[in-house]
């Protein structure tokens, strides 16, 4: 680590994109050399290690197991809702892979097949992608906070072949059936899925429908172990579909070479560890994070992973974290900021971290979500090691904008998620496509092509991909943030320019909530906007527009629409306030004005904008958030 080194790797990534890829790309076992590193032969769409073949799975456990790290632990379960703890070698992890890869194989699925994974954190979701890679199958995790219908939109959109999942999912406060979901999707969608395989856990045991579900240790009984498949680094290894501005969710591609090499890169220049080193994300593995940095990118240098299956506050305590730290010698932790928000809330002088030995403990990442600078200092006082806030999307799979601690550890402005990645030209445009001056915000984009590992398309819709993301300044990827570069090229996230909100660090779409009220009976009209809070960083909040002649009383109507949102979308949308409105504030030419609601909301000032068809809606939408309990300063 020398001063420069990350402004030297950085230039060089962009200077000669395929000599730098090239290079990262040797540490990992490729059964066929590419061709060409970068193709851009079909750009805007590139493709990276073009004739190359690797498999994912192999690089993650065989390589392992056959170069010295069978006995290793692979992966540690932690899981305080259930009171358990398991560790698995690579050895093991690689035998029960292999093993469930031949009950895949065993039920028909070959190489390009999807299979949806719809399960909660436990390391049989693990095996289940694993297994996928291995056999070449196209694994599709939906994360296990969403309702049937948006499971549904899934199935239809990826048509997987199998579906793989538990009975339940433990909530600190309940236990979730996550087989009655899974039956309400089949039923809603059209694509048939031949078999479901289900996970039974003792908590709560599924009922299986004779011949399409099998009883997941059933399936794996008689399973042969299966071969890595020869797949393509072009071929795609997974789908994760992500919210976008409407209800249809989209389904960005990972490839097999291009992630394996950028994510094993990561490891070591992003977040400074080494193969047998532990390395714990707190997320699930429904998320990007939890794809990459839980499950692929630790195990692709031999690195040691930890899962949990528990909350940051109340399974049991807010020192849950510092337990798990001490207990399993972590090196670094990767969590969105809310999780720190909910330890700060319980306890706000960092009382129970005294009680861990925390010696093994050198940094904390956080991402997910803009990071307040009081979250940060807060963690940097009381755990006395450096914050690192990082910045990246769902597209991206791993981080445009970071502080590269394996490069060179640079310092912190708080706030800041400190400079673009190697591979990554990060730029802040103005409406009309002009460089804004340092300082001044704009929409923030990547030049392309982006660095290995970032989406190549969205599931087959090469046309929808240019659409979303490329069409709007050709040349460049429109990544959705607003924010801006500063004197020492910093870059600042500030907020999306989309209806996107960021909900506990997970990414909601506002418009997908206006489409479950808007199809509500009594709804005329309505607007969802993200309103600020201080635990979860913003929440939904609906204002709706009754139809002429509705005599219902207004809370009957609201608590359906909460309800609505909760079976439609599901409990993550956390979608709980809503109020009705004479009228919704307009511009002239009928536009919303959800920015002015936003500023209502959190009681900072606005101004009417000129446009605005009448004014005198203003304060009567102030009234109606100040009975939600809004509009006082956050
Ligand atoms: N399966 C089923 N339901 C789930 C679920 C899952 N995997 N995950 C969450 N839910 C439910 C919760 O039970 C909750 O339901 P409720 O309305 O009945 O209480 C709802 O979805 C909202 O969940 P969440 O946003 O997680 O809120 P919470 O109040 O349960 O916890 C935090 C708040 C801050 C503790 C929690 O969000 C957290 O730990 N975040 C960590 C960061 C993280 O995971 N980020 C993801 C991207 S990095
Ligand atoms: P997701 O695809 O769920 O990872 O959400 C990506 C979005 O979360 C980004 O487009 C940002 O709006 C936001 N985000 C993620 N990390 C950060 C960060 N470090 N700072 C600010 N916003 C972030």
């Amino acid at each position: 680590m020398t001063a420069g080194a990350h402004a030297a790797a950085h230039g060089h990534s962009l200077r000669d994109p395929a000599a730098f890829w090239g290079a990262q790309a040797e540490a990992l076992h490729w059964t066929r050399r590419w061709d060409r590193v970068l193709d851009a032969s079909a750009a805007p769409l590139y493709r990276w290690f073009a004739g190359g073949r690797l498999n994912t799975c192999y690089n993650a456990l065989d390589r392992h197991v056959e170069g010295g790290r069978a006995e290793q632990t692979a992966l540690i379960y932690d899981s305080p809702v259930t009171n358990t703890i398991t560790r698995y070698s690579y050895r093991e992890l690689r035998d029960e892979v292999a093993v469930f890869a031949g009950a895949l194989a065993a039920l028909g699925v070959v190489q390009g097949d999807r299979v949806i994974i719809y399960m909660p954190v436990v390391p049989q979701a693990l095996i289940a992608m694993l297994a996928c890679a291995r056999i070449g199958a196209v694994h599709s995790v939906v994360f296990g906070g969403f309702a049937a219908m948006e499971l549904a939109k899934r199935i239809d959109d990826a048509r997987p072949r199998v579906v793989v999942s538990a009975s339940c999912g433990l909530e600190p406060n309940r236990i979730v059936a996550y087989k009655p979901l899974l039956d309400e999707a089949l039923k809603l969608s059209s694509h048939t899925v031949e078999h479901c395989i289900v996970l039974q856990r003792p908590q709560l045991r599924a009922e299986l429908q004779v011949l399409r579900d099998i009883d997941w240790q059933a399936a794996v009984a008689d399973a042969k172990p299966a071969p890595c498949a020869d797949t393509a680094a072009t071929d795609p290894l997974y789908i994760l579909y992500t919210s976008g501005t409407t209800g249809k969710p989209k389904g960005v591609v990972r490839d097999h070479g291009g992630h394996a090499v950028a994510l094993q890169y990561s490891m070591h220049a992003v977040y400074d560890i080494a193969p047998g080193e532990v390395f714990w994300t707190a997320s699930d593995v429904g998320w990007a994070v939890g794809h990459s940095y839980m499950i692929y990118a630790p195990l692709l240098i031999g690195a040691t992973t930890l899962m949990y299956e528990g909350k940051p506050v109340g399974t049991p305590d807010a020192g849950a974290f510092w337990r798990v730290i001490a207990q399993h010698r972590v090196k670094a932790l990767f969590t969105a900021p809310t999780a720190f928000r909910a330890i700060k809330k319980e306890d706000p002088r960092g009382e129970l971290i005294g009680a861990h030995d925390l010696s093994s403990f050198k940094t904390l990442f956080l991402a997910g979500e803009r990071c307040d600078p009081d979250t940060i200092a807060w963690a940097q006082e009381n755990l006395r090691v450096p914050v690192v806030d990082h910045w990246w999307q769902t597209e991206t799979g791993w981080a445009i904008v970071a502080n590269c601690r394996g490069l060179e550890a640079m310092p912190i402005k708080p706030g800041s998620a400190t400079v673009p990645a190697p591979g990554y030209d990060v730029q802040v445009l103005d409406e009309a496509g002009v460089s804004a001056a340092r300082g001044t915000v704009g929409n923030i984009v990547i030049k392309l092509p982006m660095p290995p590992g970032t989406l190549p398309t969205l599931w087959q819709n090469d046309a929808g991909y240019i659409d979303t993301y490329l069409s709007r300044y050709p040349g460049y990827y429109l990544t959705g943030d607003a924010g801006y570069i500063d004197e020492d090229g910093y870059v600042w996230v500030m907020s999306r320019v989309d209806d996107i909100i960021n909900v506990a660090g997970h990414r909601l779409s506002t418009g997908a909530i206006e489409e479950v009220l808007s199809s509500h009976a009594d709804v005329a009209e309505c607007a969802v906007i993200g309103v600020a809070d201080q635990l979860k960083g913003q929440l939904p909040v609906g204002l709706v527009v009754l139809k002429a002649g509705v005599q219902r009383a207004h809370a009957q109507i609201v608590s359906e629409l909460v309800q609505r949102v909760r079976d439609q979308i599901g409990a993550v949308a956390a979608f709980k306030q809503a109020c009705v409105v004479a009228r919704l504030p307009k511009t002239r030419s009928g536009k919303v004005l959800r920015a002015t609601m936003r500023a209502i909301a959190d009681g900072r000032s606005y101004n009417a904008p000129a446009t605005i068809d009448d004014p005198a809606i203003l304060p009567e939408i102030a009234r109606a958030l100040a009975q939600l309990g809004l509009t006082q300063p956050q």
